[in-house]
């Protein structure tokens, strides 16, 4: 049965929730499901933005047939072609043979690359700045590549100011009834998952992400409808999510603080870290965090990472290099183009090997980070020895957080 939710009179939303998912892309692990969204306005033309993932085409198609009560669908706008959203075109374009599909160049070529047995005769392509009228809207097309695929594009509509921004503004979760931000607990409800979307979705491409919120900064905006997650329709969160972006983006962080990622075989090392966090802790320092990251999946210790000034990176040798969890950590957050940060190092080591190493390679050379305080080395477990070392990273770090 269908389930639409009214946006605005003539703007119906046509999205649904996946609750069975386990993880997003087959690699983010989701404990409230996902939600996909998408849009059918209804003017002298109508106009479907996006489709959803294929997990959710039964609802969705319905939910299309509903909102349209009995009319024709003369147009698809396609923002993005991941599979999340572009996956139940080849039903729509059945569904509604007459229809006119509008994208960019890279559009039609994804198209083609993910329907290779599907002819599309009626595909529009449009450019920068150009605009669809369908009555009393008027849709303004804005390329913006790589937020998150380099064929996305946004849509602006001009008599109101509704931005259907792809996947920015997006979040993991589900919508549990409650479509807009301002019907739930904001940012509270949603700003952790929104955040570790964006770390891990689109945080590799922060200067595309600068480039189109400059685009938008001159545009009045009254309502976002991202592809997932809540709308947002109030100025308030609307500048909220715009100013969590434009930090996000340039790399900022939110807590000047310290967080302490570990890796531990037989809790020596864990052992160092709590001395270390105790230590900080005793010299005023607040808001730190611990993570096993042997434990946790690395989206939240990457979205984690985004948010403070100053990491600590612990972990042992093994097989005479990085514990390889930690090796992958460090790389995926480099890949993601995590930086701005100061970073500090404790290896374990009972026999030797590069892990100390190895960590330090990662971040030396490179202007984007500055080491603090002398790494720490524990033979085994933490002796005497180790526990003034860590008192000295100790009084390092803290140092550089009251400097900075
Ligand atoms: Fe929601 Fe990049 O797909």
């Amino acid at each position: 049965m269908q389930n639409t939710v009214q946006v605005k009179p003539d703007i119906i939303w046509v999205g649904g929730n996946d609750r069975r998912v386990n993880r997003f892309e087959n690699l983010f692990p989701l404990t409230h499901g996902m939600s996909y969204n998408a849009y059918v306005i209804l003017d002298e033309k109508t106009v479907l933005t996006d489709t959803v993932d294929r997990s959710i085409s039964v609802l969705f198609m319905e939910n299309v047939k509903a909102a349209l009560a009995g009319r024709q669908l003369d147009y698809l706008v396609i923002h993005h072609m991941e599979p999340d959203h572009c996956a139940n075109i080849e039903a729509i374009v059945q569904a509604y043979p007459d229809i006119q599909l509008i994208g960019n160049r890279n559009t039609y070529k994804f198209l083609t690359q993910f329907y290779p047995a599907f002819a599309f005769n009626h595909f529009i392509t449009v450019k920068e700045g150009e605009e669809l009228t369908i009555g009393k809207r008027t849709l303004r097309f804005y390329m913006t590549p790589n937020v998150h695929w380099p064929e996305v594009m946004m849509s602006y509509e001009v008599s109101e100011g509704l931005l259907f921004s792809a996947d920015a503004f997006g979040s993991f979760a589900t919508i549990d009834g409650n479509l807009f931000s301002d019907e739930i607990y904001f940012p509270e409800g949603i700003i952790d998952e929104a955040r570790r979307y964006y770390v891990n979705i689109v945080g590799k491409f922060g200067s595309h992400v600068l480039k189109a919120l400059k685009k938008f900064s001159d545009l009045n905006i009254t309502t976002i409808l991202p592809l997932h997650g809540p709308i947002y329709r109030t100025p308030e969160h609307i500048g909220q999510i715009l100013a969590a972006y434009q930090n996000w983006a340039s790399y900022d962080f939110d807590k000047k603080s310290a967080l302490i990622l570990y890796a531990s075989m037989y809790g020596n090392t864990e052992n160092a870290v709590d001395i270390l966090a105790s230590q900080l802790a005793k010299k005023g320092v607040r808001e730190i965090k611990v993570y096993d990251i042997s434990d946790t999946d690395p989206s939240y210790l990457i979205a984690e990472m985004w948010q403070y000034s100053h990491l600590v990176f612990a972990a042992p040798n093994y097989n005479g290099d990085l514990f390889y969890k930690m090796d992958a950590l460090i790389r995926e957050a480099l890949r993601l183009n995590l930086k701005n940060k100061k970073v500090s190092f404790i290896s374990n080591a009972t026999w030797g090997g590069l892990a100390l190493k190895t960590m330090q390679g990662y971040f030396e050379d490179d202007k984007r980070f500055a080491q603090v305080g002398t790494p720490v080395e524990i033979p085994s477990a933490v002796c005497e020895g180790t526990v003034d070392a860590l008192a000295a990273l100790a009084d390092e770090l803290s140092a550089s957080l009251t400097a900075d």
